[in-house]
């Protein structure tokens, strides 16, 4: 999108772990931001036309050979900076103060100390904790820079140059830093000067404009998968191009409960735009028949789908533009080869993420948006909450939650238990606090015992988890009650079902899914 019309600043990456979070809390204070790589050439920055800089945080050390550093046109433009961490280490090394290494590494939550006036820290009370993560340190400070606090271990835990250049040794950006959010608030309105105005109702005047100019009289399609994000990327194009977008909707047989006929009520009925929906579940489950490798799976779903797709835009014709969901997480995890890399722990397959020899041009509405943006770009378009609130569901659908083999019987066991899982979770008011809840079924046969007889079944296993990003996520701590609920009625209704386990495993190590 032009965010140049908007108030921006412009956070720089060094590679820390927590660079997307810094974006998130930046948007979270209505402040429109773009994360860019620590070496992007300053006109690119400077096209966003920021108010202010923000350093991230890095695993490097500033005398490393080929470590990261500030480019000397963003510590000559002027603009306040807030470096974090390495971000303030690298300030430090650049502007004449000194860096050493560390004798040890310094972890986890210390108390800050304040120990001058700052507007960085208006409404802070003198201490409060802060979370560490570094192994160099900051020895002496840049010339004209005072400290503003210091922890126990860190005599220079924040410092200053009493204008418009701030670093902290602490990550401002972790929950683990209660504060934090105030002090980059107060970067972002005291010293940048930020209004704080920016929200995605901005963004979509501004989007159907671009999409408009994009697609021109051009046709576009769209892959619906039942999720958020290519549901409000489908309104959106349709809100600037009507008719002349179609939506495929692929039913490959892998779907939840219900899933077509809510997709289908609320695109044809609700937003009315044109849709087509393939039946391809015969085609997607001989294909699967036999196949027991989670890729291979994910790879053979991946080909059908290309399959199905392509098949469908011919018979459209005159197709130009292909529309997806793609999000800023997304984008910023392609944006370097090392956080590619990082990043790809399973073939993500989705939907919509279709190969780029289809030679379609991509309109990608969302790729600056994170999730909870999306979510309210969707109500403001209108799509109902049931559409706009769903758990998050991979593009290969049920089958990397069926483990092994997928067959009928045991697709339709894993969509009833799912379904079970989903209405006792709604039930105690849960859904919206839980980043995804599902039901796996496991190829393991346990005895049990009904009534009188002696049973066999499969084991099923439920998964709910807490995240704010996906990159990580902890299991979440469902009340006994509804654990004891979906137990007993997934034994009693779904016969294929003998016994029910809660997955305990956060990620890392475990990831969210099973396959
Ligand atoms: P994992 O299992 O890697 O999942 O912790 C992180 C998030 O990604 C979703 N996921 C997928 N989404 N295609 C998708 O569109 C996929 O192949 C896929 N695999 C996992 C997962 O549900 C979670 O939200």
């Amino acid at each position: 999108m032009n965010a140049a019309s908007h108030e921006a600043v412009a956070i720089l990456d060094f590679g820390s772990q927590y660079s997307q979070l810094i974006a998130r809390r930046v948007r979270e204070l209505r402040v429109y931001c773009e994360l860019f790589p620590w070496d992007t050439p300053w006109p690119v920055i400077a096209r966003l036309q920021p108010k202010g800089i923000i350093l991230s945080g890095g695993p490097a050390s500033v005398y490393e050979e080929g470590a990261p550093f500030i480019q000397p046109e963003i510590l000559a433009s002027g603009l306040p900076l807030l470096g974090i961490c390495y971000g303030m280490q690298a300030l430090a090394h650049q502007l004449g103060g000194r860096v050493v290494p560390g004798q040890t590494r310094e972890y986890g939550q210390a108390i800050l100390e304040r120990c001058a006036e700052t507007p960085l820290f208006a409404g802070l009370p003198p201490e409060f904790p802060v979370w560490m993560s570094h192994g160099d340190r900051i020895e002496a400070l840049p010339p004209g820079f005072q400290p503003l606090a210091r922890t126990a271990n860190s005599p220079f835990a924040a410092m200053g140059d009493g204008q418009r250049i701030f670093g902290l040794q602490f990550h401002p950006e972790v929950v683990h830093t209660p504060r934090g959010k105030e002090i980059l608030a107060n970067f972002l309105t005291l010293i940048c000067g930020c209004r704080g105005d920016w929200t995605p109702s901005n963004f979509i005047a501004e989007s159907v404009q671009q999409i408009r100019d994009q697609v021109g009289e051009g046709k576009v399609v769209c892959a619906l998968s039942g999720g958020v994000d290519s549901a409000v990327a489908a309104s959106l194009v349709h809100w600037a191009v009507g008719d002349r977008l179609t939506c495929i909707f692929v039913d490959h047989g892998l779907l939840r409960k219900n899933e077509r006929q809510q997709v289908e009520a609320a695109f044809r009925e609700n937003v009315r735009l044109t849709l087509r929906t393939v039946d391809a579940r015969e085609q997607f489950l001989s294909a699967l028949a036999g196949v027991t490798d989670p890729e291979e799976k994910r790879r053979i779903i991946g080909r059908e789908f290309v399959r199905v797709f392509e098949a469908e835009a011919r018979t459209i014709g005159g197709v130009r533009f292909l529309a997806q969901g793609t999000l800023y997480p997304d984008v910023i995890e392609s944006a370097t080869p090392e956080r590619k890399a990082a990043a790809k722990i399973k073939t993500h397959h989705n939907v919509g993420g279709l190969p780029a020899d289809l030679g379609l041009e991509l309109v990608e509405p969302l790729r600056f948006l994170f999730k909870d943006e999306v979510r309210e770009v969707g109500l403001l378009l209108g799509l109902p909450e049931e559409i706009v609130f769903r758990h998050p569901f991979p593009g290969p659908g049920l089958a990397v939650r069926i483990i092994g083999e997928v067959t009928p019987e045991r697709l339709a066991a894993a969509r009833e238990a799912d379904a079970i899982f989903e209405q006792e979770i709604r039930r105690a008011g849960l859904y919206r606090q839980l980043a995804q809840s599902f039901v796996v079924i496991t190829p393991v046969r346990t005895v049990g015992v009904m009534g009188d007889y002696r049973t066999y079944g499969y084991v099923a296993a439920l998964r709910a988890v807490t995240s704010d990003d996906f990159m990580t996520a902890d299991w979440a701590r469902l009340p006994e009650e509804v654990l004891a609920r979906t137990s007993s009625r997934i034994v009693n209704e779904v016969p294929l079902l003998t016994r029910v386990v809660y997955d305990i495993t956060s990620k890392p190590p475990g990831t969210i899914e099973w396959e």
